[in-house]
C-alpha cells in the first residue's frame, strides 16, 4: 500500500476534533497530592483533586506513568503495562480516576513507555535468566561484545543518562539500554513486541482512557546493525541530528499501526509523541494524518524569550505542522525541563507573559502542574534528596530533573502545605504558602486565578486556540509581538524590560500583568507582559 504521506488530510477539518485546540494539564503522580499519607502522590490523591482541575478549565488530564515499576526512572521503567504500582493504587483506583474524569467533563490520557521497560520485566527477567541463546533475548538487543574477549560494548553508543547505552551481563553478552541499565531497550524489529503493545493499547483502551502520550516516541526503532556514531557527547546531538538510535524511519510504521487500533474506538482517542525530533519538518512527519494526533513542540519550549525568536519558532512550527494538517502542540513546562518561570529567566512576570502568550496561538497547549500556581524550580534540593537517575551517572542530561518534580502546595503556612501527611518523597520549600492553591483562590491577582481566567477565555472566545494561522501585525515597537486571531482577538506581548506604548486595538480582555492598562488612544505595556484584546 501506499502512503501520501506529506501531503495535507484529504478530509476536511472537523470541528469537533477535541485535541486541536485541547488545553491538557499533565499530572505527574508522585508530586500531585498524596491520598494515603505515604509522602508519595498517588490515584486517591488524584481522584480527590479532581475538582481543581474542572475549576481550572482543562480539558483533558496527561498522567506520567503509574504502572507497576520498581521506580528507577520514576515509573518509566514498566515492569507490568497492565498493573498499577503500589505506590500509586489499584487498577480499580485508575479506573475511578478514568471514571470520575469524565464525569467532570475532563478526558484523560495515559503514558505509554514503548522503548524500553524495566529490568524487572517478566521478559527480560527470563531472558537473563535463560542465558545466552534464550529466545526471548531476541525481544530485547543482546550482543556479544567487542575486543578479544567481549570486554567492549558493541556499539559506541551512549545512554541519554550519561555513560555507555550498554551493560554486561555476568554471563558475558551486553544488553542495551538508551536510559538507565535498568531500562532495557525493547527490539521493535520483533513481532512479539509489536504484537505486545497493540494489546497492552487495546487493554487501557477498554478501560476508557482517551489516549496515550508516546514516551521517547521518536526510539524504538534502531538502525540496522546498531552503527557506530563514530564521536561522543551524543546526548548532545539528540533533538539536533537523527541517530542511529533515534528518528529513524522505520518508526513511523508503528505509529500507522497503532492510528488504525485508535480509530476503532469512539470519542477520538489520540497519541500524543514525545519525540526530540531534529527539525519541525520531522516533527511533523509523526502527526501525518494516519499517525499520532499531536507531538510536543520542544523547538517552541526552547526558544528564548525574545520578540524575533518567538515569532520565527511560531512561523515555522505553523508551517511544518500545517503542511499535514496537523495542529501544533505547544508546552512550556513538564516533568524532564526547569520550570518555565525560573528558565525563561524573567520570573513570575514573565512566565505569565509567556503562558498567556501560548494560550493565544493556533492548537493545543499543554501546562504541567503547578504551574498555574506560578511555582519556581527548586534549585537547592540537597544531592541526598536527589532521586533522578541522570544525577547520579556524569556526562548525559544535566541531572536536575528533580527540581520541576517537588510535591505541590495545596494549602497551610508549611510542609507538606496539605500535599499528604508527614515528609513529602521531595522536600518542599519552606516559603510556598503564598504559593497553595487555597492562598491564591480568590485573590485576582494570583496566578491560580490569571490562569483560570484565561482558560475561561479559551473555552467562550472563538479565537483561542482555534484554526491554524496567526495575522502578525507589523506596527508593533521593537520587542513586541503583536497579533490577530480569528474573531477579533489580538495579543501582544511585551518580552523586553522596558515598557512599551503602542496604540489600542481593541477592548483589553485579560492582562497577565498586575492591572489593566490605562488607555488613551496610545497605552502603555509594561515589561514582561502580555495582553489579550477584543478588536
Ligand atoms: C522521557 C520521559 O519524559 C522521561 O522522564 C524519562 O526519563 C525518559 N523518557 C525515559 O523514559
Amino acid at each position: 500500500m501506499t502512503h501520501q504521506h506529506n501531503e495535507a488530510p484529504e478530509t476536511a477539518v472537523r470541528p469537533t476534533d477535541w485535541w486541536r485546540d485541547a488545553v491538557i494539564y499533565q499530572i505527574y503522580p508522585r508530586s500531585f497530592a498524596d491520598g494515603n499519607g505515604d509522602g508519595m502522590g498517588d490515584l486517591p490523591g488524584i481522584r480527590g483533586r479532581l475538582a481543581h482541575l474542572r475549576d481550572l478549565g482543562v480539558d483533558a488530564v496527561w498522567l506520567s506513568p503509574f504502572y507497576a515499576s520498581p521506580q528507577a526512572d520514576a515509573g518509566y521503567d514498566v515492569a507490568d503495562y497492565r498493573a498499577v504500582d503500589p505506590l500509586f493504587g489499584t487498577l480499580a483506583d485508575a479506573e475511578a480516576v478514568i471514571r470520575e474524569a469524565h464525569d467532570q467533563g475532563l478526558r484523560i490520557i495515559i503514558d505509554i513507555v514503548p522503548n524500553h521497560c524495566s529490568d524487572q520485566h517478566a521478559w527480560f527477567r527470563r531472558a537473563v535468566a535463560e542465558g545466552p541463546g534464550s529466545v526471548l533475548r531476541e525481544r530485547f538487543h543482546f550482543r556479544k561484545g567487542r575486543g578479544d574477549n567481549g570486554e567492549l560494548p558493541p556499539s559506541d553508543w551512549e545512554s541519554v543518562f550519561g555513560g555507555p547505552a550498554w551493560t554486561r551481563l555476568p554471563d558475558g553478552e551486553w544488553y542495551l539500554h538508551l536510559f538507565a541499565p535498568e531500562q532495557p531497550d525493547f527490539n521493535w524489529d520483533h513481532p512479539a513486541v509489536q504484537d505486545e503493545f497493540r494489546s497492552i493499547l487495546r487493554f487501557w483502551l477498554d478501560l476508557g482512557v482517551d489516549g496515550f502520550r508516546v514516551d521517547v516516541a521518536h526510539g524504538m526503532v534502531k538502525a540496522p546493525g546498531l552503527p557506530d556514531i563514530g564521536h561522543g557527547e551524543q546526548a548532545r546531538l539528540i533533538g539536533s541530528q537523527i541517530l542511529p538510535f533515534f528518528d529513524q524511519d522505520g518508526v513511523h510504521a508503528v505509529y500507522r499501526s497503532w492510528r488504525a487500533i485508535l480509530d476503532e474506538y469512539p470519542g477520538q482517542r489520540i497519541g500524543v509523541a514525545e519525540a526530540w525530533a531534529p527539525t519541525l519538518d520531522r516533527l511533523a512527519r509523526y502527526v501525518r494524518p494516519d499517525e499520532l494526533h499531536q507531538g510536543f513542540n520542544f523547538h517552541y519550549l526552547g526558544t528564548d524569550w525574545d520578540a524575533g525568536a518567538l515569532r520565527a519558532a511560531v512561523d515555522a512550527s505553523l508551517s511544518a505542522l500545517g503542511a499535514v494538517g496537523a495542529p501544533a502542540t505547544w508546552v512550556l513546562s513538564n516533568h524532564d525541563v526547569v520550570r518555565h518561570r525560573t528558565r525563561l529567566g524573567g520570573g513570575l512576570d514573565r512566565a505569565r507573559a509567556a503562558t498567556l502568550l501560548m494560550l493565544a496561538l493556533p492548537g493545543s497547549a499543554y501546562l504541567y502542574q503547578g504551574e498555574e500556581l506560578g511555582l519556581p524550580e527548586v534549585t537547592d534540593l540537597p544531592a541526598e534528596v536527589r532521586q533522578d537517575p541522570s544525577f547520579f551517572r556524569d556526562s548525559g542530561q544535566d541531572g536536575l530533573r528533580d527540581g520541576c518534580r517537588v510535591p505541590l502546595p495545596w494549602s497551610g503556612t508549611e510542609p507538606p502545605y496539605g500535599f499528604g501527611a508527614g515528609d513529602t518523597w521531595l522536600p518542599q520549600p519552606d516559603d510556598w504558602a503564598t504559593l497553595t492553591v487555597q492562598a491564591q483562590t480568590g485573590d485576582p491577582a494570583s496566578t491560580l486565578e490569571l490562569y483560570r481566567s484565561a482558560l475561561g477565555l479559551r473555552r467562550t472566545h472563538p479565537g483561542l486556540g482555534a484554526g491554524d494561522t496567526v495575522e502578525w501585525l507589523d506596527d508593533a515597537p521593537d520587542g513586541v509581538l503583536a497579533f490577530r486571531r480569528p474573531g477579533g482577538l489580538v495579543c501582544t506581548v511585551n518580552t523586553t524590560d522596558a515598557p512599551a506604548r503602542l496604540s489600542v486595538p481593541g477592548r483589553p480582555l485579560l492582562t497577565s500583568g498586575r492591572q489593566l492598562p490605562l488607555l488613551d488612544g496610545d497605552f502603555i505595556l509594561p515589561a514582561d507582559t502580555t495582553i489579550w484584546w477584543e478588536e
